[in-house]
């Protein structure tokens, strides 16, 4: 198992590219099952989820051929049906996809119930929903989710709550089914945009994504055609609030300012000046951070996904934080470890309260999930001294290269082999 043993202090300087999203990768590598002919996809992060994504999808015949670093072509002409493999689907969360995908394109699907970071209860109530209402026949037995469907054809459906996963998913299998699909209370995150607008490149006839209203109308076949992924919204989200904690001045490059602003209003609160660009966006902290409260919501609210990296930023500022968690039941366990570290953090039920300490300092630390392995990343570019960062399996999962890429800023951190 790696470990990342980081020293301290060390302000950022200089420029970072921001990868493909991850979760926009995760949906629409599945999505190109659908399709009967070659997707070239460009912007593809190198993940270890990806990684897993691609032996998902060989498994049922496709082929991938690397064209570069970051592009693929994904050849789904001929695919043999089969259940999706426990090994790998219990791997991550996004390998409910697989139901969504395979449903539309051979009318059945066998996936294990998914795996991936653990926020306490993750359910999927709401996609089964969907595929039902769409004419599905939907089981769950031994932990196995079972669809199959004589034809599935357009319905409407209502989400009880905003899922992102829920209306990526059943926009996906809606693709091709009979008539008109519409989706309400959709969620209007960018990778919901991202993987409309993949299906819609490859021939699908889909409305409203990035809206509260997606409308579907089926079409018989989905073409070969090529698209690029989106810039990763959280991955820029990180080396923004990245550079607010440590201080310096950096360019984040590759994205796009406007799904940013929830981040950016909140640096600004903090007292770290943000300049942005047309795709890239300057953050420089030079004096002391201020307090500030933060509610995780969905977009465009504060992203959930960088709960645990705003929590690390207001570790250090001087007064009394807030940040609130109303997405996810249980997404703090972090929090011990920040602990750990010098944090001074009082957790009442969905609410950390937070009071500004002067310094972190450096000590062993576990990554708890992926999100939070990259919060205590920052916390140990942040903390005097030496912080090992152990399990970080988690933040491979969905950071490329994220130690090259903060030690191309001036950072020190090294990958070891923990022993
Ligand atoms: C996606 C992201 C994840 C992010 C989350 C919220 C991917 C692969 N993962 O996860 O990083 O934290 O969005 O932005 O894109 N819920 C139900 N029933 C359902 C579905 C969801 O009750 O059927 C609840 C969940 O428990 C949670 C909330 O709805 O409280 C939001 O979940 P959802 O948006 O579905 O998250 P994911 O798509 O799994």
């Amino acid at each position: 198992m790696d470990k990342f043993v980081i020293t301290g202090c060390n302000k950022l300087y200089g420029s970072v590219d921001i990868s493909g999203a991850k979760n926009s990768a995760v949906a629409i590598l599945p999505a190109a099952l659908m399709v009967s002919g070659i997707c070239r996809i460009e912007n593809v992060p190198d993940i270890q989820d990806v990684r897993v994504i691609f032996e998902l999808i060989k498994h049922f015949g496709a082929k991938i051929a690397k064209i570069d670093a970051h592009t693929y072509d994904i050849d789904s002409t001929n695919l043999t049906y089969d259940a999706a493999p426990y090994e790998l689907a219990c791997k991550l969360r996004a390998s409910y996809y697989f139901i969504g995908a395979l449903l539309g394109r051979f009318n059945k699907a066998e996936v294990p119930m998914p795996g991936g970071c653990n926020f306490g209860v993750r359910p999927i109530d709401q996609h089964i929903k969907g595929f039902k209402l769409l004419g599905a026949d939907v089981d769950l037995n031994h932990g196995v989710i079972s669809a199959h469907a004589d034809s599935l054809k357009g319905g409407n459906v209502f989400l009880d709550m905003v899922s992102v996963g829920a209306t990526i998913n059943i926009m996906i299998s809606a693709t091709r089914a009979e008539g008109i699909t519409v989706i309400e209370n959709a969620a209007k995150e960018p990778h919901v945009v991202d993987v409309a607008n993949f299906l819609n490149s490859m021939g699908a006839n889909i409305r409203g994504a990035g809206t509260d209203v997606i409308k579907i109308k089926g079409v018989q076949e989905l073409h070969s055609g090529t698209y690029s992924i989106i810039p990763d919204q959280i991955e820029a989200g990180t080396f923004m609030i990245a550079a607010s904690c440590v201080g310096g001045d950096v360019v984040i490059k590759n994205i796009i300012p406007r799904h940013l602003e929830p981040i950016t209003a909140k640096l600004l609160e903090t007292g770290t000046e943000v300049e942005e660009f047309d795709d890239s966006i300057r953050v420089r902290r030079l004096s002391t951070l201020t307090s500030t409260n933060v509610k995780t919501l969905v977009y465009p609210g504060f992203p959930t996904d960088l709960q645990p990296l705003a929590t690390t930023l207001l570790t250090i500022a001087e007064g009394n934080s807030k940040v609130t968690e109303s997405v996810w039941e249980n997404r703090f366990q972090y929090i011990d470890e920040l602990r750990r570290m010098g944090a001074d953090i009082n957790v009442e039920g969905k609410t950390a309260n937070i009071k500004g300490v002067e310094q972190l300092m450096g000590t062993h630390v576990e990554a708890t999930d992926l999100r939070a392995g990259a919060a205590l990343v920052i916390a140990g570019l942040m903390a005097k001294g030496v912080t090992e960062v152990h399990n970080i399996i988690y933040i491979d999962r969905g950071y490329e290269s994220i130690e090259s890429k903060f030690n191309g800023l001036g950072a020190n951190i090294v990958r070891m082999t923990d022993n």
